[in-house]
């Protein structure tokens, strides 16, 4: 039977001494150069503290510093600062350390870039209006992007990290890629699942050729998109035994986007206001362990207490339990797991709006933020102000850095 605390090895030979990872949440934490910080360094010292040397996934690292997730994303192109990089991964001690990648495509806000990139010239993201309609890419742009998850996973094996995540799930450019609504593309990059998996495939290949064999590489992938006319949990199976054929390491199931927040488990066919209900995709975990062969399957979203954790390890058809918001508001919770605990269902922090899903992820934002400062989490912070700080936050920063980020675009090699 498996149990919690069942060591696991991964394909690529790294070793896990237990089943609970930290899940990738942006720390939005780097500098106007978007250069890792000491704050990233206490964060990952806090969290390494409390993981009994389990692993953690970093926030999301950008690929291309002309479109960011957030203004204070690190980003692993040329201009990275490998060594800042190396003492984040000392800061987490003996837990491995992966970095997610990531390309947001067009949920990339209107104040880090005018004109957003995406598969298809698409609809805006609608929220808020803080995002703008995106452009096509051209195929030669494509190849620059797949290209630029090789040169970030060699920055990171550089670095000294155990690998990487590429994020192929939650809305972003190579969830883009997979999903039919948005990617309306005839040429080789779209059309059917293999057409529309090729952009994810070549990023794998060219995080694997760039590192080598021991080196983790992993993707996280969404059930579904829950939209229709979008990814589905049959491509998902289809995408799962193409990423099996490159030799991924291990693959995280999530789902949802932007505009249909599955990851926080806010979307109908979830059941509305689910906090109650756990582990929101795992009846498509079981399908996603058959057709993953012996490739470990990580589950995140909405997991929270050690009888769902231990039941989804004992006949669930999941490898690894990934852990995000309880992470960022009790860093020690996976210690505590292992000692016993039994885990607890979350306060809600939604806002009852459109700004709802921002809300509730700035409000883990600021969390994390106050980790990083060497602060204790505050409970009581009120989700509208945490929601218009992110508003205004990125405003400012995302306008106020434009100059200094288009100054080191221009100063990349071959630009
Ligand atoms: C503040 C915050 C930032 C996040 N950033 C990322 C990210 O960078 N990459 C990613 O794949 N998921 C990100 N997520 C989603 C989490 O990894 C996870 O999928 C989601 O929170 C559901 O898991 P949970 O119910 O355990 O929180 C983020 C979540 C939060 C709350």
């Amino acid at each position: 039977m498996t149990r919690l605390d069942t060591p696991l090895t991964l394909p690529s030979g790294l070793e896990l001494p237990h089943r609970i990872v930290k899940a990738a949440m942006t720390e939005n934490l780097s500098d106007a150069d978007n250069q890792p910080t000491v704050r990233h360094e206490a964060l990952y010292r806090r969290w390494a503290r409390g993981a009994a040397g389990g692993l953690l996934v970093t926030g999301n690292l950008m690929v291309d510093r002309r479109y960011l997730e957030r203004s204070r994303n690190i980003v692993a192109d040329a201009h990275l600062d490998v060594a800042g990089l190396r003492r984040l991964r000392a800061a987490a001690d003996s837990s491995p350390v992966i970095a997610q990648l990531n390309h947001p495509g067009r949920q990339t806000n209107r104040f880090l870039a005018a004109t957003p990139v995406a598969p298809s010239a698409s609809a805006a993201v609608p929220m808020m209006g803080m995002f703008a309609r995106p452009r096509a890419l051209e195929p030669a742009e494509i190849e620059t992007i797949v290209t630029g998850f090789g040169t970030a996973a060699s920055l990171c094996q550089q670095a000294g990290l155990d690998g990487v995540q590429v994020h192929a799930a939650h809305g972003y450019l190579l969830a883009q890629f997979l999903s039919p609504y948005v990617n309306q593309r005839t040429d080789s990059w779209g059309g059917d699942v293999a057409g529309r998996s090729r952009a994810l495939v070549e990023a794998v290949r060219a995080a694997r050729a760039s590192t080598g064999p021991g080196f983790t590489v992993g993707v996280k992938l969404n059930s579904s998109d829950f939209r229709h006319g979008g990814f589905t949990e049959d491509d998902a199976e289809q995408v799962i035994r193409l990423l099996v054929a490159e030799g991924v390491d291990l693959i995280e199931i999530s789902g949802g986007t932007y505009e249909s927040p599955a990851l926080f488990g806010e979307v109908a066919e979830l059941g509305a206001g689910t906090n109650a209900k756990e582990a929101y995709f795992a009846a498509f975990a079981r399908r996603a362990r058959s057709a993953a062969g012996g490739v470990p399957i990580m589950l995140t979203g909405g997991i929270r207490t050690r009888s769902v954790m231990e039941s989804l390890l004992d006949d669930g058809g999941v490898d690894l339990i990934g852990l995000g918001r309880p992470l960022a508001i009790d860093p020690d919770l996976p210690a505590k797991l292992l000692a016993g605990a039994e885990g607890t269902v979350l306060p809600r922090y939604t806002l009852p709006t459109a700004i709802g899903f921002a809300g509730e992820s700035e409000w883990y934002e600021s969390q994390i933020g106050r980790l990083g400062a060497g602060l204790e989490v505050k409970p009581n912070l009120n989700a509208a102000v945490a929601a218009t700080r992110f508003v205004t936050g990125e405003l400012g920063r995302g306008i106020s850095a434009r100059r200094r980020r288009a100054r080191l675009v221009k100063a990349l090699p071959g630009t």
